[in-house]
């Protein structure tokens, strides 16, 4: 059993792991609760961390991504900090992107990429997602077994996000070999000094610079012309770096996160032969199954805010100045939300009540997408394979299994999964 009174959330390795006893306990002490380290209050709780995603008044998302890493060049004293923030915003890591702005910003820049997610954009992009889970299978399915992060879920999520904004197929190739970019945010053991770099999108961003500055001088008839001449809800015209921030940040957000629910979602298959057949059999129970993977392997297991203000929540005083980290690995195993919160069941009515995609101003725009690319690549997986295993020379037996997980503490994933099936 972890103690929390002495566990650093931000270094602690045995987390890695398994976060969950830990989880637990913070959340049966007190579903708000000031963490012994770095000055951070943690909000295991299902309702609290509801509420503190949905006031954005009180709680910024200057910090959402690097938590207590987010330092300021003066101390955050008294009773509101909002000036210190606003003034000073733009030095923390992330600031270009909107998932660390609050509104006005926030709102221009969502609704400028709501915009591009258009529902007949989402519609082509899913038959893309068709073609592409089988390409991408008949590169694993060739050997018979294989290691699925790296050789499916990884290319598929990033081409999806490729194809939705509009990069050429005949330019895919290209593209997977120049996205030699490691996307984790908040590695364990990076340390203060070693924070995540202020923009680690810098190869994506020179990508799409090129190709917005080509569609403004010389438009053609294609996705890549839309996201070019997108123009804020006011008619004004974004700067191109903007446009760009916001194409790139969407493989940041849209990679990694997707990858490792599919991960997750396949070794559970594999380990449940019985569930296997079922879904193989009855299709139409792959998207409870997706929703129940979301709420217990949530990808993002912690994202974080700071209170602008000296507040409440849950009972609980919370300073001005303090990071708080939502964890949403936490509050979906709420056991006052969802009964017998630790176990998968695809028959739960309320298994998309969960968080694993935040909630409020800032939720998810890549849900129904994320969605999708779990549905469709399970159907593909599980009408092209049989008989799914782990593979127990990479994995150990059935009764000593060894799993990896990414080293972070902002996402929750495991590094690879070694699997074999037969083809069928
Ligand atoms: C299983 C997959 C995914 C998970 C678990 C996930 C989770 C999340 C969470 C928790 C947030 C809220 C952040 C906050 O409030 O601080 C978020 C925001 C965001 N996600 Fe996802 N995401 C996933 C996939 C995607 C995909 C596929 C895309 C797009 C291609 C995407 C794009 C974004 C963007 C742009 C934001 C920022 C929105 C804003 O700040 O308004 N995500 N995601």
């Amino acid at each position: 059993m972890t103690d929390w009174e002495t566990i650093d959330f931000f270094s602690d390795e045995s987390l890695v792991q398994d976060p969950y006893p830990y989880f637990d306990q913070l959340r049966s002490t007190c579903p708000v609760l000031p963490l012994p380290h770095r000055g951070v209050v943690a909000v295991t709780g299902y309702d609290d961390a509801s509420e503190v995603y949905r006031d954005i008044d009180t709680f910024s998302s200057c910090n959402s991504v690097v938590g207590p890493f987010a330092t300021f060049p003066v101390p955050l004293e008294g009773d509101d900090v909002s000036d210190i923030v606003d003034r000073y915003r733009d030095q923390l890591p992330m600031h270009e992107h909107m998932v660390t702005m609050d509104p006005p910003a926030h709102t221009r820049e969502r609704a400028l990429l709501m915009r591009l997610i258009t529902p007949k954009r989402l519609k082509d992009n899913e038959a893309f997602m068709w073609r592409l889970a089988d390409r991408q299978l008949d590169e694993l399915i060739a050997g018979g077994h294989g290691e699925f992060i790296s050789s499916y879920a990884q290319p598929f999520a990033m081409l999806v996000v490729a194809d939705l904004l509009g990069v050429p197929e005949t330019e895919h190739e290209e593209f997977r070999e120049g996205f030699g970019l490691s996307l984790s945010p908040g590695k364990i053991g990076a340390g203060e000094k070693g924070t995540p770099g202020t923009n680690p999108l810098a190869w994506l961003d020179e990508w799409f610079g090129r190709y917005i500055e080509e569609r403004r001088r010389e438009p053609r008839k294609d996705v890549l012309t839309d996201l070019a001449l997108a123009t804020y809800p006011d008619g004004s015209t974004p700067d191109v770096i903007s446009v760009v921030r916001t194409a790139t940040f969407l493989f940041a957000a849209g990679q990694e996160t997707t990858a490792r629910l599919l991960a997750s979602a396949l070794r559970y298959l594999a380990e449940n032969p019985d569930l296997q057949d079922q879904l193989r059999e009855l299709h139409e129970l792959i998207p409870n199954f997706v929703e129940e993977m979301l709420r217990i392997e949530s990808p993002v297991k912690a994202d974080f805010r700071l209170a602008r203000r000296t507040t409440t929540v849950g009972g609980v005083d919370i300073a001005a100045g303090a990071p708080v980290v939502l964890m949403n690995g936490a509050a979906n195993r709420d056991p006052r939300q969802f009964e017998r919160p630790a176990e998968c069941r695809i028959d739960r009515p309320n298994a998309q009540a969960h968080i694993a995609f935040g909630r409020g101003p800032h939720s998810c725009p890549g849900g129904p997408l994320a969605r999708a690319e779990g549905r469709i690549s399970l159907e593909r997986i599980l009408d092209r394979m049989a008989d799914i295993r782990i593979s127990e020379e990479h994995h150990g037996p059935p009764a000593a299994r060894v799993f990896r997980y990414e080293p972070t503490w902002v996402l929750r994933g495991l590094s690879e999964l070694h699997i074999e099936f037969t083809p069928i």
